[in-house]
């Protein structure tokens, strides 16, 4: 079956009070573009053109005006209201009837990944049927994160969400491919002492079975942190230093689109059309005259 994409986008960015009590943490921008593009961009580069987009109910109205159906990328989306927060794993019930059965890739809509071949890994993540694919990314405070302890062939041994004394610096990031049984998985835990439903006991039941692949994304490879006012404007600087320098776009789903072939040139120029005397407008005008 055919990989389906789940953007996990409610959430309450407390962390970023004032600025997320009136929007929503994954519509500010990273620089030039809303950090909701970054995640999209990644599910995207997978291949995967089936896409449930999980908001609050307050928030869905402004996603939609910003994403609509997804038909300008030559993708669909299906939206979906996550009540209330409580917990990644709950994405997977919401998207039970979405899914039906098929394989699934879920990106937090906070995330964002840049690195040289990472079209690579995300096409062999994809390529894997059964089980389940996650990566494990360096950090220097693996404390606040979900964490993955190897033995010495490298092999999973146990993952453990924020633990005190981390048994490794590999945190795991927001992007989790699982096969079919995530739905039926999600719906047996229990929720944890902080009332979530934690993706880490999810994953547990993959790694428990020896189907779990833990990927390292090694030194040539950002994946950043966006969930509070210094490191939303981190990843923002970094962005534009890249883009400044490089000349080219990092997390631009309409660049993606024509480089999948889901759009044409003519759908493109409408792109760029619609954004106008923008930086980024001038950017794609810059991918069709290459
Ligand atoms: P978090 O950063 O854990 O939570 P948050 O975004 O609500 O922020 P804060 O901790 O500052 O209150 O969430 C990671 C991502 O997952 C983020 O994109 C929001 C999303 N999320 C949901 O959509 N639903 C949930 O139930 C949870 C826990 C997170």
């Amino acid at each position: 079956m055919t990989r389906k994409g789940i953007l996990l986008a409610g959430g309450t960015g407390s962390r970023l009070w004032p600025i997320t009590l009136g929007t929503s943490k994954q519509l500010l921008p990273i620089y030039d573009k809303p950090m909701v593009y970054y995640p999209i961009s990644v599910l995207m580069l997978s291949g995967i053109r089936e896409i449930a987009i999980i908001t609050t109910p307050d928030d869905q109205p402004q996603f939609q005006r910003l994403l609509g159906d997804g038909s300008q990328w030559g993708v669909s989306f299906t939206w979906v209201i996550q009540e209330k927060p409580e917990g990644l794993a709950q994405a997977y019930l919401l998207t039970r009837d979405f899914l039906d059965g098929a394989p699934s890739a879920m990106v937090l809509g906070d995330n964002i990944f840049f690195g040289h071949g990472l079209p690579e890994i995300l096409a062999r993540a994809n390529a894997q049927e059964a089980g389940g694919t996650v990566f494990g990314y360096h950090v220097s405070d693996p404390e606040r994160y979900g964490v993955a302890a190897f033995d010495a062939d490298g092999k999973v041994t146990a993952l453990v969400e924020k633990p005190k004394v981390p048994p490794s610096s590999f945190a795991i990031t927001g992007l989790y491919f699982l096969d079919g049984r995530a739905p039926d998985l999600a719906a047996r835990i229990k929720p944890s002492a902080r009332g979530e439903l934690e993706i880490v006991d999810v994953l547990e039941h993959y790694r428990a079975e020896g189907s779990l692949q833990v990927e390292r994304m090694g030194r040539g490879f950002a994946w950043l942190d966006t969930g509070t006012p210094g490191s939303l404007l981190d990843a923002g600087n970094f962005v534009r230093t890249l883009q400044d320098r490089q000349g080219m776009q990092v997390g631009s789903p309409d660049e993606i689109a024509y480089r999948q072939g889901w759009i044409d040139a003519k759908g493109l120029a409408e792109r760029a059309k619609v954004f106008g005397k923008s930086s980024y407008g001038a950017h794609l005008e810059g991918v069709l005259k290459e």
